[in-house]
Order: C-alpha cells, then structure tokens, then sequence
C-alpha cells in the first residue's frame, strides 16, 4: 500500500471510530468535526456521505486542474472531504449503474450554494468528452457559459452576499451513455416575487447585477440610445443599492455577459431588446404621479415617451395604462382612475413583472438551445441526468414575512424528501429485508408539510381564499382564518390561540415550529404579495407592442378585457405547485447533498461566529442523517448486482459461481476477502456496514479488472490472429488453386493448339504459343526448345540418308559464315569431290591417250581413309610468291595437295588434326587459308573449270567444320579481310581485291603479304 493510500485509510479509521464509538453526541461530533477542519483551513467535511461546506471568503487553491486529477475517478472516502469527492460520486453512480443522480445544495443566503455548484459544473465539464467530441464541447460551453448570464440577470448586491442569487435554480445535465454530457435543462424558481429585503425590492437595499453592469460597462453610444447616464443614483429603483460598493470589474462584466449571450445563440435585435427593457425599467422607476382635483397625472411625460420608445408602444398608450385601468362590468366597459398611491403600486408591479418576464425568457432560449435533440435511446444507449439543486436555506429573520414562509415551505419539503429518501427508507428498508435493527426516532416533518401545503386546510389553500374574496381583504382577516382552521395544529399558533405568549403580537404575527426550529411571522403583506397584482392593461400594452420579442414574452395580453379569463394562479400556489414538481423530480433520482454553511455575516475570511455555526448545523437537518448513518449501513446492494460487480474478486464467483443462489455465492466472496464481521444479509440484499470494506472491494474491483481487460485482449488477439491466419490460409488455397488453374488452362491451349501439328506441312512453325502464367516462363522455354527438336527431328527424317552430311555440313557453314560471309551457296547441292566429277570425263580422255588421270588419287586410298570431304582445283602461292595451280583433295584423315598437272600427284600431305583453322575473307572471292599447327599455312584461291567460277568456299568451310564438330575437335573459322596467314612462321596479310581487267583470280605480291586479284564486273 502506498503512503498516500495508507494515510487516507488512516484517517478514515479514524472518523469512523468517533462515528461509531458509544459514547456519541450527533451534534458535538458534528460541529466539532467542522470547526476543527475549518480552523486547519479545510472547509469540507464529510458528515456521513454529506458534504459540508463553509465558506472560505477567500481564494483557495483547491479546484485545479491537479484537485481535479486527484478525484478523478476516485472513491468517496479515498481523497480527503472535497464538492468533487461528491461530484464525483454522483457522476460514478450515474455512469457506473446508469442511474439518475442529483445534487442538492443548500444553505443561506451567502454561504456559498451558487459558488458550490459552478465548482460542481466545472468538475463534471472538466473530467467529460476525453475524445473531446465538437458537439458535447459545445454543449458544455453553453452550460458554462449559461451560469454567467443567468447570474447577471438573477443576482444581486446585498448586504449578505455581493452576488446574491434571487432565484433558486435546479439544473439538469443529460449524458449520453458514455457519460458525455449532451444537453440540459434549467428550472428557476420565483424569481423576486419573494424578497426577504421588502415588497418595494427595486428601491431596496440591494443592487442588481444588471443594473451595475450596463450603467458601468455600457459605451455611451449604447447608454445614450437607452436615454440612459452611469450614475446610478440618478434612478429611483436602484439609488438606495448604488451605495453598496461596487466590483471595479462590472465593464469587463458587462462584456463577458454580451459575450456569453452571443454564444448561447441570443440574435443581436434580441439582445437589443433585453438592454431596453432593462432601460425601461430603470426610467419607469423614475416617473412622478401627482393628482390635479381628482385626476391622476404624470409630472414627467418626456420619460413616458423614452418608456414607450424603449418599450415599442405609443406614449399615449403607456399613460393610460399607468393611470387608468380598464374594468369590465357586465358588457360594459369602463376606465377606472387610479389614486396616486395606487399608480405608483401599478407602476411598480409592471416593472417587477416586466423584468421576471425577462428573466423566464432568457431561462427558456437557454433552454431551446441545451435541450437533448434526437436522442434516440434505441441507438444511443440510456440518457441518464444529473441534477444540481442550488436553492434557498432556511431562513429566520427578526421580521419574518411571506418570503421566509415560502423559503422556509421549500425547506420543510426538501427535508422531507431527505427524511423520506435517507432515514425512512433506509430504515424500512432494514425491516423490509429483515436486519435486525432498533429503531431510531427521528422527527418527521410531513406533518408541517401538510400544515402548509394540504388542500382546503393549509396555509397557502386559506391564503388563497382570503386572496379570491371579493372586497377589502386585510392581511388581520387571513390571520383570522388562520386561527379558525388551524387552532388545533400542533405546530402551529398565534397570541390570540395563547394569550401568554407575549413574544406574538395580536392580529400580526404567526408561529410556525419548523423542524429546524420555531419561527415567527408577520402577516402584514401576505394578501398583496399573493396576489397577481399586475393590472391586465398592461399585460395588453405589452402584447400590443411592436418589438416581436416582447410581444412574445406577454401571450396572455391578446384576450380582450370582456374575455373571461381564469383567475391567474396565486404566488404561493404557483411556488408550492412548482415545489411540488421539484420534490417529484428529486425523489426519482439518488440524492446526494451539499450543506453550505457561513461563518460569519461579515464577509470575513477570518471571523468564526460559533453561535451563527451552531444554529446552522441544526438547520441542515444531519443530525439525524449522522444518527441513522451510525447505527446503519454505509452501503446496500442486491445479490445480483453486487455478484455482478465484485465477482471477479473470489474464483468460487467468477466467471460464474455454482453455488445454489447469488446470496451463497455473495457469503463465499465476503468469507474470501474476510469481510463477514462487517456485513449483514438481507433477503435480497447485502448491507456493508464500514466505507472502508466498500473502498477495498472497489480496490480488489479495480484490480481484477486490469487482469480481466488483460484476459480480454489477450483472447481478442488470438480471435483476430486465428481469423487473419484463416484469411491467410484460405487466400493461399484460392491462390494455389487460381495457379493450377492457369497452369491447366495454359497446357490444355497449348495441347489444342498444338494437337494437329504433326499433320501440318511446316509441323506447327505458324503456330502462335499462347502466353503463359509467370510461373511457366521457363517450362515454356523448355517446352519450346523440346518442341523445336520434335520439329527438326520430323524435318530431318523426311530427308534421305545420303543428303544429310551435305546438310549437317551446310549447317555447319551456316553457323560459321551466316552474317559474316557475302556468299555461302547454300542453294547448290553441294557435290564435295569435285576433282572426281572433273575426273570422270576426264578418265574417258585418259583411257583414249592410255595415261590413268588420278593416279594421285589413287594413292591416296593407302590412308584409308573412309570419306573425301572435298576435293577441288585451286590456285596457290607461297612463300617464295610462286603462283601454281594445284587441287587439293581433302579426305577424313588429310589434306593432300596435288598437281593435275602430273596426274594428280600428292605434292604435300596434312594430316587433319595437323589442322588448326581455316581464314576466308568476307567477299564472294574464293580465298582460303588453312592454318596448321606449325604455322605453314597454305593459301590458296578454289578454282572451278565445271562449272565456272563455282562459289565453293562455303561448302569447304561447311564439311570441315561439320566434320571436326563430329570428331569433338574444334576448327578455328575467321572471316576477314584482309586474311592473316603466317606462312613458316611470318605473318603476312592476303588482301582480295577486285580488278576489272582481270580474267581470272590471281595472286601478287604485296608489301605485307600478297594480293588476290579477282575479276570485277
Ligand atoms: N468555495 C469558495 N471559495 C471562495 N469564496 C467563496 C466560496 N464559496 C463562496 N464564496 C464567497 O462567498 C460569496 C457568496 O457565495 P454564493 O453566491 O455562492 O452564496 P449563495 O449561497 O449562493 O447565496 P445566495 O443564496 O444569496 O445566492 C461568493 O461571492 C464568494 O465571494
Ligand atoms: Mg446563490
């Protein structure tokens, strides 16, 4: 365990040692505890899971961006008392089990309520929207934003509070079910109808916001437009507040509220309007009526005219509305005149009510524009809602009047709903589920309650009825009633009920005992401020009005006088009827409470008024709350819910138990963890007697959870690993078969194209191979290569036996001579023994002269051997550059030359292996020299008689390199021209050039060697 977590186990050892030791006083403990921490400068304490709050009157640095981060998320005893322990508690219960939850901040005027639930507001912005989603931004913006100008037109200077609010406020934030909030509502309650401050509020001591703002912060251009100067004791309404020491900020102020305006989405004609009707107001205060004879009149009729200008109505209009008022009697009607007394009511009345029209106007666009469109609970999930209540405290002044009744009627039902939420339920709940429990005596208010508020019988019904009794009805009559209907009410009585009680005043004052103690108050007033005392003629002069946006604010101004309308509710029927609504909405939702309280009246950072605290402690109502809390339970759940949350804690629980019911499974868990001394079980529920045991369950909770989220991912990566390797799997198959495929499709065409080529003339060569898959590039090479063979081998056995030496032998040329050679002859047939040919015409010459013409040749034949490649007549040259004409005679064994002159006598025998290469020249001449290994070349020009000029080279070069490719020698072929020859040894160049007088090739000397001289055509 960590230090910091250490300490605050330490220290909630310790609160709860005091709070459930035997020897308790609810009270001492109680303010001991809060003035203890609040002389150490802390100023939360946690009384149960209530947060008490004193105000500091000082900047403390406690609501950063860090505080914030120390709550976050957090359990409500694990951080030191703070409003975001509880904010935050209500945002976890709401988020956690999509439970609604609310807020409930009380105290008195001063004591910090409205500054409690900026914090609040701030928290919850400031912890929501991590994606920082646009909408939800906006949304939390406007809700921001919306507090400053409601503050601006709902609060005032007094001397309690510089920022008083007149208005008790209950707003409500909608999250979406991620926890963002995505919209919201805002309910005011009585704006100024109640004014503890007296009826004539404007000309009280205190100051409105507004009033200062735009006097202060308006340019004069604006001011001047509103037929308005700063100096604010120069109006009526607010002379008496101007005192009161203003903030130097009101311009900023004044700009901030313009600015907020703006971006809650007011159009610039409706801010317009709101800055006159608040000018209207402050020249209505102005105006002086005085009476000529009988007649009423208005001394200062330049300020009816700017009222009527500001107010988009006719000047004339306005008087009449202010000094005559229009009364239907049957079907006649009539204008009645006022007193003066009574036109300065009027004046006064149209004023207040003008500026609550204001108020609930600018309530309602805020509202249009948080409000949760297209929600849709089918898509988005729950929409749950926190509620903050910043509402009036108990009040008890020395004059108490009809704004305390309501205040302190507000009160009485919100402790009933506390009472009703916290101690009765929560005991009834222990009988219901059958914990042994004594039972703690607690005051229940209901009975005060209904002593206000019952039908027929309570105050606000008699209240009414003496409101809707024709003719004079005095504020001693509705006293009078009182005493007749209530005489017998326990907690209620007046002097004339008990003559002793001296501290009453006959015919003025009422006692009500409150559950916070006994208050007093004075009648005087009552019947007035009841009543709806505006005048309809104005409700018409507003209707009537041509500035669109006032016109709206006044609806119930088109009926016509002779119209009868409903009597309108009454102040204390419209507040009890709205308290009604607030309780309903409370009570659906999980209460957590804030309880204010002020150290002192001053103001002060440093005075401590004990006596002040002590009678504020017993107002909020957490005496009792400590008393049930003590003996009770912290928490409850039921088996079901709590398994679900906590089962992951405990192997016999989790994933799921076996046991026979949750609450078996439940026992097992504690019994694990080691909690059984610290719990009870009830039939459907279990109940957690310490915090402590809630804060380590939520401990080990958050633990597991990690392993589980671990646990979790750890599948899901299998999951998506075992899906991918299928994917992979099965694209590889779909890839092998695709392959086989084009494999087969590519071998099936080839077969087609392919099956009749045997048939074919040229066997298949015009056929086009068809392209195949990358993968048989080269099995189609070699495919091609076997194709080929089969082909040459089918040409080659269509050709006799006896040619095919003359072909491999023109083969042979080809591969040596092609694109090297002019002139090969292949389109001859190639006959090789040529002398034999000349020989055999010749043979029939010799037989007539009795010589034998080969005798050479014949001598040959003791080589043995087998073939004569070539034989031709040739002219040579040596080295000695002696031309003859010779012929050589070329056999598988040797190279003879010989002399057709002596009867073809060998001259020169060269054994072919002696052979080492052969040069011809590039040109159709017919020069040859055979290069041999002992570098005697021979040179010589074939020379054809039969028939002339016969192109032989070719062949020559064709049947030895054939035949030295068959016996695996190899023959050097070089086609030059120049030819190099070495001739014993030097290197000599043959030149071929053509000459046109030449008859016959011939060879001449040269200086590197020798020349053929051919014919030229
Ligand atoms: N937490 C706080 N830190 C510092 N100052 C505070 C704090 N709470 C209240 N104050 C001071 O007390 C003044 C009054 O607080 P606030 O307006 O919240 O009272 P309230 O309970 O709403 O009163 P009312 O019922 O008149 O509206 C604030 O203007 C501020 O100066
Ligand atoms: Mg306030």
């Amino acid at each position: 365990m960590t230090n910091s977590r250490a300490a605050v186990m330490k220290r909630a050892t310790r609160l709860e040692n005091v709070f459930f030791s035997t020897t308790f006083d609810p009270f001492s403990f109680s303010f001991c505890l809060i003035l203890g921490r609040f002389e150490k400068g802390r100023i939360y304490t946690f009384i149960g899971e209530v947060v008490v709050s004193m105000n500091p009157y000082k900047n403390l640095n406690i609501y950063g961006r860090d505080t914030i981060e120390q709550y976050k998320g957090r359990e409500l005893y694990e951080r030191p008392p703070h409003l975001f322990a509880i904010a935050d508690a209500a945002y976890k219960a709401m988020k956690r089990r999509s439970k609604d939850t609310c807020i409930v901040i009380s105290g008195e005027s001063g004591a910090g309520k409205t500054e409690a639930s900026k914090y609040i507001m701030q928290y919850i912005a400031a912890i929501t929207n991590p994606s920082q989603r646009a909408e939800v931004e906006r949304v939390k913006n406007i809700l921001l934003k919306s507090n400053c100008v409601l503050e601006a037109f709902g609060n005032a200077k007094t001397n309690r509070n510089d920022n008083s609010s007149r208005f008790g406020k209950y707003m409500d934030i909608n999250f979406d079910f991620k926890g963002d909030p995505i919209g919201g509502h805002i309910n005011n309650y009585l704006l100024e109808k109640v004014s503890h401050e007296g009826f004539s509020f404007f000309g009280s001591p205190f100051l409105k916001i507004l009033f200062v703002q735009l006097l202060q912060g308006g340019s004069d251009q604006m001011l001047r437009s509103l037929h308005l100067q700063k100096d604010a004791s120069a109006y009526n309404y607010i002379r008496a507040g101007a005192q009161l020491k203003c903030s130097n900020n009101d311009g900023a102020e004044f700009k901030a509220v313009a600015d907020a305006m703006k971006v809650i989405g007011f159009k610039q004609e409706e801010i317009q309007t709101v800055y006159k009707i608040v000018a209207a107001i402050l020249h209505l205060g102005n105006l002086k009526f005085s009476v000529d004879g009988d007649t009423p009149l208005i001394e200062n009729g330049k300020v009816v005219s700017v009222i009527a200008d500001l107010l988009s109505t006719k000047s004339d209009m306005v008087e009449k509305a202010l000094l005559f008022r229009t009364v239907a009697t049957g079907r006649d009607v009539i204008d009645k005149q006022h007193t003066e007394q009574e036109a300065t009511y009027g004046r006064d009345a149209f004023a207040k009510a003008i500026y609550e029209r204001l108020f609930c106007w600018i309530v309602t666009h805020i509202n249009d524009v948080i409000e949760v469109k297209n929600y849709d609970n089918t898509i988005h999930g729950k929409n749950t809602v926190i509620g903050v209540l910043d509402i009036y405290g108990f009040e008890i002044f020395d004059n108490n009047s009809f704004e305390q009744f309501c205040i302190n009627y507000c009160n009485e039902k919100l402790q009933q709903l506390f009472i009703q939420l916290v101690l009765k339920q929560e005991q009834e709940e222990y009988q219901r589920e059958g914990i042994p429990w004594k039972h703690i005596d607690y005051f229940n208010n209901q009975i005060i309650v209904d002593l206000v508020e019952q039908q027929h019988k309570g105050i606000i019904a008699i209240l009414d009825d003496a409101c809707m009794n024709v003719g004079k009805v005095t504020d001693e009559m509705f006293l009078e009633a009182l005493n007749n209907k209530l005489g017998k009410h326990a907690h209620f009585s007046s002097r004339k009920l008990c003559a002793t009680d001296k501290i009453l005043e006959f015919d003025r004052d009422f006692r009500i005992k409150h559950y916070a103690g006994d208050v007093i108050y004075s009648v005087t007033g009552f019947i007035d401020k009841n009543k709806d005392t505006l005048f309809q003629d104005f409700k018409r002069l507003m209707y009537n009005s041509s500035n669109p946006v006032l016109k709206m604010m006044w609806p119930e101004g088109k009926l016509s006088i002779t119209e009868v309308t409903k009597r309108p509710l009454t102040a204390a029927t419209l507040f009890k009827n709205s308290m009604i609504a607030l309780v309903d909405n409370l009570a659906s939702k999980e209460p957590y409470y804030v309880r204010c309280i002020k150290p002192n009246d001053k103001k002060s950072p440093q005075l401590f008024d004990e006596e002040r605290c002590r009678h504020q402690v017993e107002y909020l109502g957490l005496l009792e709350n400590v008393r049930v809390r003590r003996a009770g339970f912290a928490y409850r759940q039921t088996y079901e819910k709590f398994l679900h949350r906590y089962k992951m804690i405990s192997e016999f629980t989790w994933p799921n138990h076996d046991l026979p019911s949750d609450k078996e499974a439940v026992k097992k868990l504690i019994e694990c963890c080691g909690f059984q001394h610290d719990v009870a079980y009830g039939k459907t529920k279990i109940f957690i007697r310490t915090p402590r045991t809630l804060f380590t369950l939520e401990e080990l909770h958050a633990k597991m959870l990690v392993r589980i989220v671990l646990f979790l991912q750890k599948v899901w990566r299998g999951t998506l690993a075992r899906l991918r390797y299928k994917r992979t799997r099965a694209a590889l198959t779909i890839l092998k078969y695709y392959r086989r495929y084009k494999v087969k499709s590519y071998i099936r065409e080839v077969a087609r194209r392919f099956q009749n080529v045997r048939s074919m003339k040229d066997y298949g060569k015009h056929v086009q191979w068809p392209t195949p898959p990358k993968v048989l590039r080269r099995f189609e090479e070699a495919l091609q290569t076997i194709y080929h063979r089969w082909r040459a081998s089918e040409l080659i056995r269509s050709i006799p036996p006896k040619d095919l030496p003359q072909l491999r032998a023109k083969v042979a040329a080809m591969e040596v001579l092609k694109g090297h050679r002019a002139d090969i002859g292949l389109q001859r047939a190639w006959e090789g023994n040529y002398i034999a040919l000349v020989s055999a015409s010749a043979v029939i010459n010799a037989k007539k002269r009795g010589k034998l013409p080969m005798a050479g040749v014949q001598d040959t034949r003791k080589d043995k051997y087998m073939n004569v490649l070539f034989s031709c007549h040739v002219r040579k040259v040596n080295r000695f550059n002696k031309v003859e004409d010779r012929a050589i005679f070329i056999t598988d064994r040797h190279l003879y030359k010989m002399d057709p002159m002596k009867q073809y006598k060998v001259m020169k025998t060269i054994p072919l292996y002696n052979l080492i290469g052969l040069s011809v020249s590039n040109g159709k001449d017919q020069l040859v020299v055979f290069h041999t290994k002992d570098n005697k070349d021979l040179i010589v020009c074939l020379f054809s008689k039969q028939p002339p000029n016969d192109s032989r080279i070719g062949e020559l070069v064709g049947v030895l390199a054939s035949h030295f490719k068959r016996s695996k020698r190899s023959l050097q072929v070089s086609v030059t021209n120049p030819v190099q020859c070495s001739l014993h040894g030097r290197k000599c160049t043959v030149a071929v050039e053509t000459k046109l007088n030449q008859s016959q090739p011939d060879f001449t000397k040269h200086r590197s060697g020798f020349v053929l001289c051919v014919p030229g055509n």
